[in-house]
């Protein structure tokens, strides 16, 4: 059986010449026995008629949003509450505008903003809109906001034009679709707690040293973890990022308050990734009032901070604990290394050598536990994310039924 047999799917079709595959995925999900919804924007109209779509999916098919005949069967509140999943198939520049910035001025735009179904976009559009910046930071955006979106993938486009921006394949979207309906449950119920972030370490009342993470990665993990079920909790230094839908947030300063609200939220988790970039020394003593430029040169004592994630796990030895390296250098000798000596049930490292992984939308992992090891090449922070939940999911899993 299929895992999107019975799920409810909202289709969204907007303006573009792919919507013509459209119809081919409507097939494609009704042969998995998924329900069939279809939202069709009205520039869409012109590519392929709602006729179509309403014979191949066996339902009425949505256009209007202010449809007095519509609004006493299957409204716009009903077709938000009604969707499991909502696909936007293709999606548009124009539409991932919308979503960017919550228009609500046609139906389709108005259901996703009235849903709390999770959304997937697949992007299709002339290549040098998707390379505009425009269209990269909304769907960058989107992203971080816990939206899937599903290629667009390179090749010859109807303009003429060649590059990135052609609509996935129906079968490609099906699959990707199915995917997230599997792994939508995959923690469910499960309590995660992630530290994520920098710290910030202070040397007087104006003054902290801190470090270059921006805790991309540490969300991109706590919003896949509240996408495959799990309760999260997200213990953060100050990060420019917004706390993803469906996650929790400690907001901490030091390490040493990162600690305390970690070993706080500990007692009630059953998994623990920490993903912080931890200060390891802080400094001997912080000076009442602002240091004054007085001398040539300056010297600040710095001792050891407590390791948390050592910590944790020695305190909570039940919790599945997952530890992150950033290493220059001989990462795997390191990174097993860790594994062994905090005392881990697996580590996730990456490379930041030459400035790579701090502060940018993609990374690449090594995965390590006591006895495998898998390589994530470089992808997108949030793809990567989930790739890696879905080894520490089953990971812990494994663990669970061995102890059981
Ligand atoms: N970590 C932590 N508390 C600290 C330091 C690190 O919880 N005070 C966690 C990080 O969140 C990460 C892991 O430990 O998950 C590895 O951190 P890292 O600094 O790379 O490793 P260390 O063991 O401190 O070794 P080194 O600094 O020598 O590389």
């Amino acid at each position: 059986m299929s895992f999107l047999t019975d799920k409810n799917i909202l289709l969204g079709i907007s303006g573009g010449i792919a919507a013509y595959k459209s119809a081919e995925l409507v097939r494609l999900l009704r042969k998995q026995g998924a329900n069939v919804r279809i939202c069709m924007t009205a520039s869409a109209q012109h590519f392929i008629t709602p006729l179509t779509l309403q014979a191949l999916s066996g339902n009425a098919v949505h256009t209007e949003l202010l449809d007095p005949a519509a609004e006493l069967g299957m409204g716009h509140i009903e077709l938000a509450r009604w969707a499991d999943f909502i696909l936007i198939a293709p999606a548009t520049a124009n539409v991932l505008a919308k979503l960017t910035w919550g228009l609500a001025d046609d139906l389709l735009t108005t259901v996703c903003l009235a849903s709390k179904a999770p959304l997937l976009v697949a992007p299709a559009m002339n290549q040098q809109m998707w390379k505009n910046p425009a269209t990269q930071h909304n769907t960058r955006t989107l992203g971080e906001r816990g939206v899937r979106v599903f290629g667009p993938a390179a090749g010859e486009q109807a303009c003429g034009d060649t590059g990135p921006g052609r609509m996935l394949e129906p079968y490609q979207l099906v699959d990707a679709l199915e995917e997230c309906c599997a792994t939508s449950q995959l923690l469910k119920g499960q309590r995660v707690l992630l530290t994520a972030g920098p710290t910030r370490e202070a040397i007087d009342p104006v003054r902290f040293l801190t470090n270059r993470s921006s805790g991309k990665m540490g969300y991109a993990v706590a919003q896949a973890a509240a996408q495959m079920g799990a309760e999260v909790m997200l213990v953060s230094g100050h990060v420019a990022l917004e706390c993803p839908p469906g996650v929790q947030r400690i907001i901490t300063e030091s390490a040493a308050d990162m600690l305390q609200a970690t070993c706080e939220q500990a007692k009630q988790a059953d998994l623990f990734i920490a993903t912080a970039a931890v200060a390891d020394y802080t400094p001997v003593e912080v000076a009442g009032h602002k240091i004054k430029k007085n001398a040539e040169t300056l010297s600040l004592g710095m001792k050891r901070t407590t390791d948390i994630l050592a910590t944790i796990k020695r305190e909570y030895p039940h919790l599945f604990t997952v530890g992150f390296a950033a290493e220059t250098h001989d990462l795997m000798n390191y990174a097993r290394d860790k594994l062994e000596r905090k005392g881990l049930d697996m580590i996730a490292a990456n490379s930041v050598a030459n400035g790579k992984a701090f502060d940018q939308s993609t990374n690449a992992l090594e995965v390590v536990w006591r006895d495998g090891h898998t390589s994530l090449p470089e992808m997108d922070k949030h793809v990567l994310a989930h790739e890696l939940l879905k080894i520490i999911a089953t990971q812990y899993h494994a663990r669970k039924l061995a102890t059981s």
